[in-house]
């Protein structure tokens, strides 16, 4: 059993009850309660993702150079969850002392995972023939999230004065968004495609010339902001972009013809890349203050559909993959997602953004971006709480047999 995908299961859940709650409010059927905003975006990146990366990275390694399977770290695991706990208390009610414990938390469990990824078996010379492995890519995403975490837990508390940075928002979602997620995103491909369609990367070369412009672009994204720079912005995304578009190619171009075509797992994992573009094409029209862009408006909600758009939905096709290679090692694993689920949270997405261009209906539009969200969220969180209780019964099953062994019972 993996502790943490619990966790990520029951996160799932609170995302789609957190996901209508938003619904309601966008379309003025119920008072915003201050400081919920929160919620919505972390209870997908904290809870959902990080808590199945910290699941699902050491195994995935483990896979990788045929290691034994690792041992579950319990106090990591604390750490981790008890960190979430008080930043899911303390960031909504804005109190300082539960937020500064929540991000140490966080942040010792992140030290501590990083320290088993470094620490975990080189690749023995067979496994060193598939090619470079993701893990630099995880141990990078990392480090970047240890800037998301520290700049997140100051972000009410103006330690932005104490860190000279100019736009403390975005250095904390760059680190996250374009440092954690989009590395460790990238580490996992490296790894796992193998597995899911049955060829390797197209240029299998080309993952270091990836793994260092994705780092040094995330690296000019995280310090843009932080020094007020576009200069050094710029040439950050510039890179980050075209790692992110090699790394598709290297998927894409293998696949001619494949079976893996016909299931929507690779078409959430390859689509899902679409909105992550998308704050980057209109960023240019912000930027150069072109009539009819509605800057604030594109500001205040362009992170959301950045979220469920593109990190929900890598996590729809991976997130089902990795709970069952995990928890039912026996049992055949794919990637997860339907078709249902794929047309939901694309046609949220597209709403969300008319939404932000419609002055009159947004309230409406971001209304119905969020029904489809949770609409498209059901079958997966329905699908990871299968596997888990699937694998619960599993344990217990092992447990009595023990028992009637020892004659226990
Ligand atoms: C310990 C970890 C974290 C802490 C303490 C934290 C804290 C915060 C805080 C205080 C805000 C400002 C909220 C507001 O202005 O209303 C914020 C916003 C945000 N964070 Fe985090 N965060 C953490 C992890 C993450 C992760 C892993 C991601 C992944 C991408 C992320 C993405 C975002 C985004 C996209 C926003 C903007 C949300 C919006 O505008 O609605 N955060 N975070």
């Amino acid at each position: 059993m993996n502790p943490y995908f619990t966790m990520a299961a029951l996160f799932a859940v609170m995302a789609i009850l957190q996901a209508i709650d938003a619904a309601l409010v966008s379309a003025g059927l119920l008072p915003a309660f201050g400081g919920i905003r929160w919620l919505r975006v972390h209870l997908i990146t904290l809870g959902l993702m990080t808590e199945a990366l910290f699941g699902a990275l050491p195994f995935v390694l483990a896979w990788r150079y045929q290691a034994p399977r690792p041992r579950f770290r319990w106090h990591t695991w604390l750490l981790l969850n008890s960190g979430l706990v008080a930043l899911l208390v303390g960031i909504p009610s804005v109190n300082a002392v539960l937020t500064y414990t929540g991000g140490t938390l966080v942040f010792i469990a992140t030290v501590l995972m990083f320290e088993q990824l470094r620490r975990m078996p080189v690749p023995s010379a067979n496994s060193r023939n598939d090619g470079p492995s993701g893990t630099w890519f995880y141990l990078a995403g990392l480090a970047f999230f240890l800037v998301g975490i520290t700049v997140g837990t100051g972000l009410f508390f103006n330690w932005a004065g104490t860190l000279q940075i100019k736009t403390p928002v975005e250095v904390h979602i760059h680190a996250n968004s374009w440092g954690l997620m989009s590395l460790a995103f990238a580490g996992l491909v490296v790894d796992l495609f193998p597995r899911w369609s049955g060829k390797s990367l197209a240029w299998p070369g080309s993952v270091t010339p990836i793994f260092w412009l994705m780092t040094f672009g995330a690296l000019g994204l995280v310090l843009g902001p932080w020094l007020g720079s576009e200069l050094v912005m710029v040439p950050g995304l510039l890179m980050h972009l075209v790692a992110t578009i090699w790394l598709l190619a290297n998927v894409i171009k293998p696949l001619r013809g494949s079976e893996l075509l016909r299931q929507p797992g690779i078409w959430h994992l390859i689509t899902g890349y679409g909105w992550q573009l998308a704050p980057l094409l209109v960023a240019p029209l912000i930027l150069l203050k072109v009539p009819g862009v509605p800057g604030p408006a594109i500001e205040l909600n362009a992170p959301q559909a950045l979220i469920y758009g593109w990190v929900l939905q890598v996590g729809y096709a991976l997130l089902p993959y990795l709970f069952s290679r995990v928890l039912l090692p026996a049992e055949p694993a794919r990637l997860g997602g339907s078709w249902l689920s794929l047309a939901a949270i694309h046609a949220g997405s597209i709403l969300l953004w008319v939404g932000i261009f419609s002055d009159s209906a947004q309230g409406w539009f971001h209304g119905a971006a969020y029904v489809l969200w949770a609409l498209s969220l059901l079958p997966i969180a329905l699908s990871l709480w299968q596997m888990l209780t699937r694998a619960w019964t599993v344990v217990e099953e092992r447990t009595d047999a023990a028992l009637e062994r020892t004659g226990e019972r």
